[in-house]
């Protein structure tokens, strides 16, 4: 399997990883392109790697096969601390996710994502998982759809677009160049050189993947397992998931209590100091990968 995915910040995630880890947890681990440097960087570090796409779980275990300090795991992030309790790995020293899609997943027409090439409307980063961006759509009302569309895409024209989703899929479409079409079709405006469908499946993956509610959860079950001098550290995409992210990083530095699960009676209290550090891709990798574009790389270092 060519599993092509360029790691967005690598040097930059490189440097700011600096505590001599023993124990690195990737919760999006996908091609490994950043593990692959952090194994180079730290060759005895233990490292779990986890990805909920079986895809990239395949090639993850082919990729360290010869790492005996490497174990690969599919699961959902949000479920990082049975995970680590199942290892019996009790602290982290660096906690690192890289969020969104992979290249490989939004380049392989099959899974869906592409509204370039033609697949099956899917967009499920878990093909285990039961709802597909098809099931999503006959499933929600209009309404629900508009909601959707106004808040991950700040879609102007969200009622017209989930008109046209609910159409299409009235009218029996089933594939992601029938649904992107329709949207470019539906929209009055559009940004000049970006598709317009672009936001409206970015929103559909989103809401498919519970991508939102999947971040919230991860930060709260991996903030308890960060070592004495544990980081954290995590790229994102999107204007939404990073206010998640800042916010999430200013409260722990400010020692804010909060409940990493909701059915826990007793909060997760901590006395330690924390710094928090935003850093942005260079122009060079800008131009060089647009990928990166929209990435920023937040952290929260014990200190
Ligand atoms: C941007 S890619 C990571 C690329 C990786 N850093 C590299 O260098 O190759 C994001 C990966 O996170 C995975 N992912 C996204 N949400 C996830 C979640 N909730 N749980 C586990 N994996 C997730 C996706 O399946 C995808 O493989």
């Amino acid at each position: 399997m060519d599993f092509v995915h360029v790691p967005v910040m690598f040097d930059e995630v490189l440097s700011s990883f600096d505590n001599d880890p023993l124990v690195y947890v990737d919760l999006t681990s996908g091609g490994g392109g950043h593990d692959a440097g952090i194994l180079e960087k730290y060759p005895n570090v233990k490292a779990v790697l986890v990805d909920r796409d079986q895809d990239a779980v395949a090639h993850l275990k082919e990729k360290f096969a010869s790492f005996p300090n490497v174990t690969v795991v599919h699961a959902p992030f949000s479920e990082i601390d049975k995970v680590m309790f199942l290892l019996q790995i009790p602290k982290a020293d660096i906690v690192f996710a890289d969020l969104g899609v992979s290249s490989f997943q939004f380049d392989t027409p099959h899974r869906g994502f592409s509204m370039q090439k033609d697949g099956p409307m899917d967009m499920r980063m878990d093909k285990t998982s039961q709802l597909t961006a098809l099931d999503f759509i006959k499933s929600s009302t209009e309404g629900e759809l508009r909601n959707i569309l106004s808040l991950y895409a700040q879609e102007r024209e969200a009622g017209t677009v989930a008109r046209a989703l609910k159409k299409c899929a009235d009218e029996g479409m089933t594939t992601t160049l029938q649904f992107a079409d329709a949207i470019r079709k539906a929209k009055r405006y559009a940004k000049k050189g970006i598709d317009p469908s672009t936001q409206v499946f970015m929103a559909l993956r989103m809401a498919v993947n519970d991508e939102l509610g999947e971040l919230e959860s991860a930060l709260k079950k991996a903030f308890p397992l960060l070592s004495n001098k544990g980081i954290m550290g995590v790229i994102t995409f999107h204007s939404t998931e990073d206010r998640i992210v800042k916010n999430f990083f200013r409260d722990r530095k400010n020692g804010v209590p909060f409940y990493a699960d909701e059915r826990d009676a007793v909060p997760v209290c901590s006395n330690a100091s924390f710094a928090v550090d935003m850093i942005t891709p260079t122009d060079e990798e800008c131009d060089r990968n647009p990928r990166a574009r929209s990435a920023k790389f937040r952290l929260l270092k014990r200190g």
